[in-house]
């Protein structure tokens, strides 16, 4: 009995946080189903300077660890996850504690909680954000569940978290193998009761559809407006990674697209097939936006265009048959200007999407009755996700001053990036339309924009609509918000007032 930690599930992502956790100074025993994969994991990493151990039963796994016990789970979300569940309840005692690192359903992290409560068994619910790199040398995490609980994990989850610079916010890069960061404040803080942190684990991974679709048609545009070629797109990636845009994905982004075939000498990018694959949690951002009745208009179009990159066949066909304007701008045209305008547009309509994924959370934390800090939300998204960007010191400094900023948007800092930005933006999407080229995402967060700061919009006309085919009433500008009336449309007489 002498582990501080406990993990269960050893693919990449659980063997690398697992190392992560023994590059710390923590004892750590790992359990996974196949035995092999135990076996080969310790044997792999026999000379790591942490003290790693592993276990064939998870009666022996728990057998190992201290009390109150402390369990991280790495396996798929759903199911599997259930399982593993489970078999750790038979094996823990009361008020040992359970971690699920997992991408995982927030309502099912609610509905665990629960269910351990009544057995005594305390549950933490994870966000862990940062891919395999992250996992290894420092991942975001966001932890939700029992406070008492959280308390027990933190000071081993501080440690393994990724680090940003205090005053600046700039992630702390460079650490290896036994060699971890040392300093720096944590990307990690706890978010809130039950599923909170699944739930804010759930909107980064919508933000992160949204700014990887952004991108994507960043480079469409550089591509098919002005015929550029896939390093000459990487080259200004890479330039705009020096600016404000300066995040994960810009740095990835400049590095695939000047990535070549090692097979054919072609760029990689081109040999890529153009279909997308989703693992659900875009879809569940953008569901639950829908079910709260919450606009999130940019990250559910990022999602529907993964839907619809996915029906390469249909597109294949119709391309011959529907018939549009050419994408290349003809005659003579400054490639810096257009380029400079793309930049402005991805900018502009970043801020439009981390805007919908903050009123998302504001609205989620009235229907869970969670308190979440934006300030802190956004702090911890600074460093080791895979969201992680300069602008979110901006972010950070945004709800730090303001914490119940009704709008990303209107802080002052944003509201003069737009304002600056909007023209190159408005032109990018009108070249966008007019030659054919779609901009989902980059389009319908100015739709966003558009409609946010619009004071009186159409659905007058709506209320007009509804209530003649279905006297579903309307209010009216002239009577207080909250009566509601209705005329009878084929003989109108004066407005009836309804309950
Ligand atoms: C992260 C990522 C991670 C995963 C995505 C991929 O934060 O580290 O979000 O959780 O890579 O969920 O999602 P899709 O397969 O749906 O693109």
């Amino acid at each position: 009995m002498n582990s501080d930690i406990g993990l269960i599930g050893l693919a990449v992502m659980g063997q690398n946080l697992a190392l992560n956790i023994a590059d710390h100074g923590f004892a750590i025993t790992v359990y996974n189903r196949t035995t092999a994969k135990t076996d080969e994991f310790i044997a792999a990493n026999r000379n790591t300077p942490g003290k790693l151990s592993g276990s064939k039963t998870v009666a022996e796994f728990a057998a190992s660890l201290k009390r109150p016990r402390k369990a991280v789970i790495l396996v798929k979300a759903g199911s599997a996850t259930d399982a593993v569940i489970d078999e750790l309840a038979k094996v823990f005692e009361p008020g040992d504690i359970i971690i699920d690192g997992g991408n995982a359903l927030w309502t099912d992290t609610i509905r665990r909680e629960k269910a351990l409560k009544a057995k005594g068994l305390r549950f933490i619910g994870s966000g862990v954000s940062g891919g395999e790199e992250g996992a290894r040398f420092g991942p975001s995490l966001m932890p939700g569940g029992d406070p008492a609980a959280w308390a027990e994990l933190k000071p081993i989850w501080e440690a393994v978290a990724s680090k940003v610079d205090a005053t600046t916010g700039v992630e702390r890069t460079g650490a290896k193998p036994g060699k971890p960061i040392q300093g720096g404040v944590p990307c990690v803080a706890y978010i809130g009761p039950d599923g909170a942190g699944h739930y804010v684990k759930m909107v980064h991974n919508g933000i992160e559809y949204g700014d990887m679709q952004m991108i994507c048609e960043a480079y469409d545009l550089m591509r098919g407006l002005l015929g550029m070629t896939p390093d000459e797109v990487g080259a200004v990636f890479e330039e705009w990674n020096r600016g404000e845009l300066n995040s994960f994905l810009i740095e990835i982004t400049a590095k695939v697209l000047r990535q070549k075939d090692p097979e054919t000498g072609a760029p990689l990018v081109d040999v890529i097939l153009d279909t997308a694959g989703q693992k659900g949690t875009g879809k569940w951002t953008s569901a639950n936006a829908l079910d709260m009745g919450v606009a999130a208009p940019t990250i559910a179009e990022a999602v529907f265009a993964r839907c619809l990159s996915a029906i390469k066949d249909e597109r294949v066909a119709a391309a011959k048959s529907l018939r549009g304007p050419k994408p290349r701008i003809t005659g003579k045209v400054d490639r810096a200007k257009v380029v400079a305008q793309i930049h402005d547009a991805l900018y502009s309509a970043k801020i439009c999407s981390y805007a919908q994924g903050f009123q998302l959370m504001r609205e989620a934390q009235k229907e869970y009755n969670w308190k979440l800090n934006f300030g802190e939300i956004a702090q911890i998204w600074r460093g080791g996700c895979i969201i992680r960007a300069s602008f979110l010191q901006k972010i950070t400094e945004a709800f730090g001053k303001k914490p119940r900023l009704a709008n990303l948007m209107l802080d002052p800092y944003f509201k003069k990036t737009m304002r600056k930005a909007q023209k190159n933006w408005r032109k990018v999407i009108g070249l966008a339309v007019k030659h054919g080229i779609p901009v989902p995402t980059l389009g319908s967060a100015l739709a966003y924009f558009d409609s946010y700061r619009t004071e009186r919009l159409p659905q007058n006309l709506l209320q007009g609509q509804r209530d003649f085919f279905g006297a579903h009433t309307y209010e009216r500008t002239d009577k207080p918000r909250g009566e509601f009336f209705h005329i009878d449309w084929p003989n109108p007489k004066r407005p009836q007032i309804k309950a």
